[in-house]
């Protein structure tokens, strides 16, 4: 086992550069106690870079990230800059150049944050969502700009192997939990991509016969999803589908900024990526309120992939317990700020 780990930070823009440097100082404070050395690469890329350079990170960005074990991102985003620019000019590139082809985002109920649906108790759920490929594609264009007959073609890509590697993501996943996969397709009204979509994905499931497969409609199970929360195990989508089902699940399970997610490279040949699903929240920044359990538990995630589960677990507990105990930020309704609920994270690790 390694005893140092190379990590790539960029803090970003807005309640990034707030909550980054929290979940650093917990980070470190882990590491120490279970005797590792995380060695930070701080980045200053992000909108104000963008305005200096007119780009979000530097043209040899990529290679300057790929001598790391792992990123860790806060959130990119200003009101200033159009969000087609700060995506596709920083988070899309790194996902794809570094085949993170697997975006994960666990949503898991809190200790005293009540889940908003009644009588549901608790929330555990996974949701893997297909990365590089599918509706996020610059394949298309517009043409007849300004005319009445203007028309604009945005082409979805699904490949065979991208959608294969995403469902035996799931399904290996869901072998060590519940052992149900549900599926998210849409193959009544997408009438090529989506029964593709469904026949691979059985496929799959078919060399898994322990994991019960279930195939929803999106819109279906969007509803599901907020009337039955609890009987889901692993959703797997493409990237819209499981973008905007996780947005969805991590609302249900109590607020956006509590929900981690973790940009996924699972053989390993590349450095994968650690954020929070919020982003840069421009409302409440610079004010020292934002939540920093986003990032606190994409930073668990971080260390469990670098292969230090007990370390992770930790962090976890930490806040969890931090929760239990009435102490939480203004979004949850409590009245700590992110430096008073990082000081109680770190003094839980103390007791
Ligand atoms: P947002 O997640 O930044 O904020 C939505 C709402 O949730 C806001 O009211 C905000 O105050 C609140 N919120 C978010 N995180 C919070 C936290 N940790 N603690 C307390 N409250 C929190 O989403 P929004 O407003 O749609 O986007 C703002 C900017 O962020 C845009 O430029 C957008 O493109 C960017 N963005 C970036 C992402 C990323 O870097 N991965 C993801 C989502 C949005
Ligand atoms: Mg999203």
């Amino acid at each position: 086992m390694k005893d140092t780990y190379a990590i790539a930070s960029i803090p970003g823009d807005g309640i990034g550069l707030e909550v980054v440097p929290a979940a650093w100082r917990v980070l470190h404070a882990v590491a120490a106690r279970h005797g590792f050395r995380l060695e930070v690469t701080r980045l200053q890329w992000g909108s104000d870079f963008y305005h200096r350079t007119g780009r979000m990170m530097p043209a040899d960005g990529l290679d300057a990230l790929a001598r790391h074990d792992a990123i860790f991102l806060g959130a990119v985003g200003d009101p200033s800059i159009p969000d087609t620019e700060t995506l596709w000019g920083l988070l899309i590139p790194i996902r794809r150049a570094f085949d993170q082809y697997i975006n994960l985002r666990p949503v898991r109920s809190l200790p005293g944050i009540p889940v908003r649906v009644r009588g549901v108790d608790e929330i555990d759920l996974v949701i893997v969502r297909e990365n590089v490929e599918g509706e996020y594609s610059s394949v298309g264009g517009r043409i007849y700009q300004g005319q009445p007959h203007e028309a604009a073609i945005q082409e979805a890509v699904f490949t065979r192997r991208g959608v294969e590697r995403a469902a035996r993501f799931a399904a290996t996943l869901a072998e060590g939990r519940r052992q149900k996969v549900t599926s998210a397709t849409k193959s009544n009204g997408i009438i090529h991509t989506m029964p593709f979509w469904d026949e691979v994905v059985a496929g799959v499931m078919a060399e898994h016969p322990d994991v019960a497969l279930e195939k929803v409609l999106i819109d279906a199970l969007a509803a599901k999803l907020v009337l039955d929360p609890a009987s889901f195990d692993v959703i797997v989508g493409s990237n819209l589908f499981g973008d905007i089902l996780s947005d969805l699940a991590a609302a249900l399970a109590g607020s956006i900024g509590v929900a981690p997610s973790a940009n996924l490279n699972p053989p390993g040949d590349h450095p994968s990526m650690f954020e929070p699903v919020h982003g840069s929240a421009p409302d409440i920044a610079g004010q020292g309120v934002a939540n920093p359990i986003g990032q606190l538990w994409a930073g668990a995630m971080m260390l469990r992939h670098l292969g230090r589960p007990e370390a992770a677990d930790e962090i976890e507990s930490a806040f969890r317990a931090c929760l239990a105990a009435g102490v939480s930020t203004r979004d949850l309704g409590g009245t700590y700020g992110t430096d008073g609920f990082t000081k109680a994270v770190l003094e839980h690790f103390s007791k």
